[in-house]
């Protein structure tokens, strides 16, 4: 079964959902690993569920690639296939993904190439499109530019605010991240 590592610094949702798709038999797959670079909530699900739950704090490191190279350490140790960064907010150095080629899964909640880095659902708003999402992508070395594995479109509603039109497109991000994890994991099996 392929062994998932996942990475992230917030909330945990996108994690959760596919914690719960592994539970439920939806996806076959292993979370063998929770990384977060903060004390997050993240963490604090995994622990509850068991799972291997790890803090690294990067102000131990004196540079970003020292820290990558600890995050590879840690999850090459629990035998990781594939990385899952599931609202990892901190850019990953080249030493990082050349570590996992083509091994890393990105969700980003725009539809790219639009509305990459930070506050996508903002630049949305800003834009005045009538259409936004989510996609789920390979990690490579340019930001959120990585061969597209799967997206899922929402309406833009006249009265939408940042929060409720994040709100409509985490609900697909949650469905579309354990449907990416399949196709990527389907080629390994
Ligand atoms: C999600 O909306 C995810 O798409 C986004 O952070 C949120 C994390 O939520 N990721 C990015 O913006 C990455 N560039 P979660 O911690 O509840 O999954």
């Amino acid at each position: 079964m392929i062994k998932l590592g996942f990475l992230g610094s917030g909330r945990g949702s996108n994690f959760q959902a596919i914690y719960k798709n592994i539970l439920n038999g939806t996806l076959q797959a292993e979370a063998v690993v929770v990384i977060s670079n903060k004390q997050s909530k993240m963490l604090e699900i995994s622990e509850e569920h068991g799972l291997s739950s790890v803090f690294i704090d990067p102000k131990g490191f004196s540079s970003k690639e020292e820290f990558d190279a600890e995050l590879v350490k840690r999850l090459e140790s629990h035998g990781v296939d594939l990385v899952i960064l599931a609202g990892y907010m901190k850019i990953l150095t080249p030493v990082f993904i050349n570590a996992f080629p083509n091994r890393i899964l990105n969700i980003h909640p725009s539809l790219l190439p639009s509305f990459k880095g930070l506050h996508p659902q903002k630049q949305a708003l800003d834009a005045g499109v009538k259409f936004a999402g989510c996609t789920v992508h390979y990690v490579t070395l340019e930001l959120d530019s990585g061969p597209i594995i799967m997206q899922e479109v929402v309406p833009v509603l006249p009265d939408d605010n940042e929060d409720s039109l994040s709100k409509r497109i985490l609900e697909k991000e949650h469905i579309i991240y354990t449907e990416a994890i399949k196709i990527v994991a389907g080629k390994y099996n």
